[in-house]
């Protein structure tokens, strides 16, 4: 959300460089940065991993990488090498003493070749496990000493219950001033999650229906293709609940019902979006099967190929109990949305990458149209996040023809007629990282608070390990038990695809 560069000298030191995140999201955001001038002029960026390796080799399999994943990666080798020159690689040992010294005396050794001392950005691109110690030593060694200069980026999952993520709130504040901590979340940097905000407050038509007056049921969906890939490992004991429900499908949520903030300072945007958190209407125990349904998926055929159970991917327990889908109802507990379902779901494996908000208005309270074989469409706003990236408007017209019958219709505004080459979320947040703009990060009262949603029903989800799993095909749109959540209230999911419409006509 920042507009402005950081023109300090800068040195970014990547905790797990030679990590799938670095690869194939880091690097390349930062090289992007740096075509786009977004980049200081002196900047360093140390690299640390465990494995032995040197400059040149290091600064190799970057460019490599960047030829892969970069979306400017086909610029000239020149202009690689040239990025890649400010790159250094450090051997380390997140327990050793000895390799924190190391890099303390790099640090410095920068800072008087700047002659002047650098802003200092850590990233940990590293398991949680691992945080504590890091967080401690760079405590010990006083590396990130000026709260002004120095920040920590760090990844999710944050913690893994509200009591977990409080006390690892608390053991950062041993080192961090809040304002030092970024908290990523990748689903904030999107072009099209931040549009909702510039769609909800920077137009004056939609506002004003923008409640439970006008509005029957939102549903969100972030709905993925893959599976778990080579990720089993590190999926299994998650799951979908904590991999995307308490985040990403949480914030987009207060993106869609957030008050608008009296200013765009960070903390006036995030203070609105913890009181949405602190809305949600928390579920008991004893309701968690009324407002939820987990699933995992079986083998099944996408785009015509055969893609193996989630039980039968590697790293995977063959009775694994962990879910790969999950939907759930939501309420707020506010003047603005008070009984208005909002629907959340999202799973791997499903029947095409689609992540959306879908802003379904109540039905007229009189017709007397007739809406012929078609029937009749409820004005529905519908927001494609990814990989379609429009705003759509439904609204039914006059079918052309002698008589009054309606049809559905629909305006499209299309995100790629803007600009074919929008920036990667990791882009947009490092950006505002480096230049010191939390807005797009999580405050620790946001994390604790979307803890606080999902604790619950983790606990029921892990006494009570009766799921009928597998009980979703791969390539179809989640277990049935997901439609009978809506159909309870006379309400669907909203198929979203390009001919929604078009189907109907
Ligand atoms: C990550 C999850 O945070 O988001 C992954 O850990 C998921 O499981 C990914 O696949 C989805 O991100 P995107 O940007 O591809 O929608």
């Amino acid at each position: 959300m920042s507009n402005v560069k950081n023109t300090n000298p800068t040195v970014i030191v990547i905790f797990g460089a030679t990590g799938d995140l670095a690869k194939r999201k880091l690097f390349p955001a930062f090289h992007n940065l740096y075509l786009d001038n977004r980049m200081s002029d002196k900047f360093q960026i140390i690299a640390l991993g465990r494995a032995e390796n040197n400059d040149v080799d290091f600064r190799s399999y970057v460019i490599e990488n960047l030829k892969e994943f970069s979306r400017n990666g086909n610029t000239s080798n020149e202009n690689l090498l040239e990025f890649a020159s400010n790159i250094t690689y450090l051997k380390h040992n997140i327990d050793s003493e000895a390799s924190y010294e190391e890099l303390n005396s790099k640090l410095n050794s920068l800072d008087q070749s700047y002659d002047v001392r650098a802003d200092r950005l850590f990233y940990l691109s590293i398991g949680p496990s691992f945080i504590s110690t890091i967080s401690d030593n760079i405590n010990k060694f006083g590396l990130a000493a000026d709260a002004k200069k120095d920040r920590i980026i760090i990844e999710k999952p944050f913690g893994y219950d509200k009591t977990s993520a409080i006390e690892l709130n608390e053991m950062l504040s041993k080192t961090f001033k809040e304002e030092q901590i970024y908290r990523i979340d990748h689903y904030l940097g999107k072009e099209t999650v931040q549009n909702i905000l510039a769609f909800r407050f920077g137009n004056a038509m939609f506002e004003p229906l923008w409640n439970r007056n006008f509005i029957d049921f939102i549903q969100i969906t972030v709905a993925e293709e893959v599976g778990v890939e080579d990720r089993g490992g590190f999926y299994e004991g998650v799951g979908a609940l904590k991999d995307m429900i308490q985040n990403h499908l949480l914030q987009i949520l207060c993106m869609t019902a957030m008050e608008a903030p009296a200013s765009l300072s960070a903390d006036d945007i995030r203070n609105r979006k913890a009181d949405v958190l602190k809305s949600i209407r928390r579920i008991k125990p004893d309701e968690v099967d009324h407002y939820t349904v987990r699933g995992q998926y079986h083998d099944g055929i996408i785009k015509e190929k055969l893609v193996p159970g989630y039980r039968h991917e590697k790293g995977v327990a063959h009775d694994s109990t962990t879910e790969t889908y999950v939907a759930m109802k939501f309420y707020l507990d506010n003047w603005r949305w008070q009984g208005v379902p909002f629907y959340l779901r999202t799973g791997k494996r499903m029947h095409e990458k689609q992540s959306s908000i879908i802003i379904q208005f109540k039905s007229v309270p009189h017709s007397q149209f007739s809406y012929g074989s078609e029937g009749m469409t409820p004005n529905r706003l519908i927001i494609n996040i990814q990989p379609t990236m429009d705003i759509k408007l439904q609204f039914m017209t006059k079918k052309p023809g002698l008589s009054l019958s309606l049809k559905p219709a629909e305006m499209i505004f299309d995100y790629n007629s803007c600009s074919t080459m929008s920036p990667e979320a990791y882009e947009t947040l490092l950006s505002d990282a480096l230049a010191g703009d939390p807005t797009l990060f999580m405050r620790y009262d946001q994390v604790e608070e979307a803890w606080d949603v999902i604790d619950v029903i983790q606990e029921v989800w892990k006494n009570r390990a009766d799921a009928d799993f597998p009980n979703y095909r791969a390539g179809s749109w989640g277990p049935k038990a997901a439609d009978e959540l809506l159909a309870r209230q006379g309400h669907a999911w909203v198929s979203n695809t390009l001919n929604t419409v078009k189907e109907q006509i």
